[in-house]
C-alpha cells in the first residue's frame, strides 16, 4: 500500500484487487432472470466519489438528516459506551464519524477508529486527514467487504467494541443477507459491546423517490458507473451510453428498487471473466434495493440477535433514525 505505516497507522488489506474467486458472483447475477450484479461493484474509486456527490444533493435526505442525529446525540453515545474502539463497516470519507471522534475526544478517551470499505482509495485519501485532525487517534485501515473484514477484525485494544453501520446501508440487503448479516455482527461482538446503526425510515413516497432520481442526474451516474467499474475491471465493453437509470419504490416491499435498462438489443463480452451475455431492447438489471425500516420490527429483529436496542434517536420528522445496541 502507498499509505506509510506509522505507529498510529496499521494496514489490513483483506481483498486484494485481483480477488476474482469472488468476482463470480458476477456471472451468476447476469445468469439470473432477470439479471442481477452485486451492489459492492458500485464503489470503486469513482464510485465512491459519486456518492460523495450524491450525500450533498438536495434531494437525497438520508445523509444529512442522520448528520444532524448525530450531531445531537454524539456526546450522549460516547457517554453511554465510555472508552471504546469505534470499528466501521463502509466508512467512506468518515464524514459523519468525525461526530463521534469528536465527542469521544471531548471525553478524554482514546481514540481508536478501524474504518473499513471495499474502496482502497477513499481510506487512503482519509486516513492521512484523520491522523493529522486528531492528534491522539490509532487509525487501523481494513480494504475489504463487511464480511471478509468482520472475520479479520484487529485484535482488541480497548475493553468495550462498537460496530458502527451508516447511511442505512442495511437497506442494501435484502432479508436474508440482513439476517445473515446481524449474526455475523453478533459474533463479532462481545456481550456489552456495541452497535451504532442508522436506518432510513418508511415515509411518503415522493419524498424516498425523489432521493434517487436527483435532477441533475448523479445518481444515474452512480447506477451506471457499476458498468464503468466493470468495464475497468474485466476489460468489459458495456457501451455505457446505451442503458438508462431507473429507480421507482415498491409499495409492498417498501424499498426503492435501482434498475439499468438496455435500451436496445445488445452484446456485452466480459473478457477477463471469458464471459459473454445479451440484452433484448428494454431488459433490465437489478443494481440495487434500498429497504425503507419501521422501528418496532427492526428493533424486534436484533433483539433476536441478542442485539438490544439500548437507545433510539430520531429527527423531528421521523424520517431516519439511529439506533444504539449493545450485544447481551
Ligand atoms: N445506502 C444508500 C441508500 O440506500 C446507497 C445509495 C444511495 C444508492 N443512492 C443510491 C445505491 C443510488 C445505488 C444507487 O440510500
Amino acid at each position: 500500500m502507498p499509505i506509510e505505516q506509522s505507529s498510529r497507522l496499521r494496514w489490513i488489506e483483506v481483498a486484494p484487487t485481483e480477488a476474482v474467486v469472488h468476482d463470480i458472483d458476477i456471472i451468476q447475477g447476469l445468469q439470473q432472470v432477470p439479471k442481477t450484479l452485486p451492489c459492492r461493484y458500485f464503489y470503486d474509486d469513482r464510485g465512491s466519489a459519486l456518492f460523495e456527490q450524491i450525500c450533498d444533493l438536495p434531494e437525497y435526505y438520508p445523509t444529512r438528516t442522520e448528520q444532524a442525529i448525530l450531531e445531537d446525540c454524539a456526546l450522549e453515545i460516547a457517554q453511554t459506551t465510555g472508552a471504546c474502539e469505534l470499528v466501521e463497516l463502509g466508512s467512506g470519507s468518515s464524514r459523519k464519524t468525525r461526530l463521534l471522534l469528536e465527542a469521544y475526544q471531548q471525553l478524554n478517551h482514546p481514540l481508536h477508529y478501524a474504518p473499513i470499505d471495499v474502496s482502497a482509495g477513499i481510506l487512503q485519501d482519509t486516513a492521512p486527514m484523520l491522523l493529522r485532525q486528531y492528534p491522539t487517534l490509532n487509525l487501523c485501515g481494513l480494504v475489504g467487504t463487511y464480511e471478509q473484514a468482520l472475520s479479520n477484525l484487529p485484535p482488541v485494544q480497548l475493553d468495550r467494541r462498537m460496530l458502527i453501520f451508516l447511511g442505512s446501508t442495511l437497506g442494501n440487503l435484502n432479508p436474508q443477507e440482513c439476517d445473515r448479516f446481524f449474526t455475523q455482527i453478533q459474533q463479532s461482538l462481545q456481550p456489552g459491546d456495541f452497535f451504532l446503526l442508522g436506518v432510513d425510515l418508511q415515509k411518503p413516497i415522493e419524498i424516498v423517490e425523489a432521493a434517487y432520481n436527483d435532477a441533475q442526474g448523479i445518481t444515474a451516474e452512480f447506477n451506471l458507473n457499476i458498468l464503468h467499474h466493470l468495464n475497468d475491471r474485466f476489460q468489459g465493453n458495456f457501451a455505457i451510453d446505451q442503458f438508462a437509470h431507473s429507480a421507482f419504490y415498491n409499495v409492498h416491499r417498501h424499498q426503492i428498487e435501482m434498475h439499468l435498462i438496455s435500451l436496445k438489443p445488445q452484446k456485452v463480452l466480459l473478457q477477463k471473466l471469458g464471459y459473454q451475455t445479451s440484452f433484448y431492447a428494454q431488459e433490465t438489471i437489478h443494481t440495487e434495493i434500498s429497504r425503507k425500516f419501521d422501528l418496532p420490527t427492526l428493533t424486534v429483529d436484533l433483539k433476536q440477535r441478542s442485539l438490544n436496542s439500548v437507545h433510539i434517536w430520531t429527527d423531528p420528522q421521523k424520517w431516519f433514525a439511529l439506533l444504539l445496541c449493545q450485544r447481551q
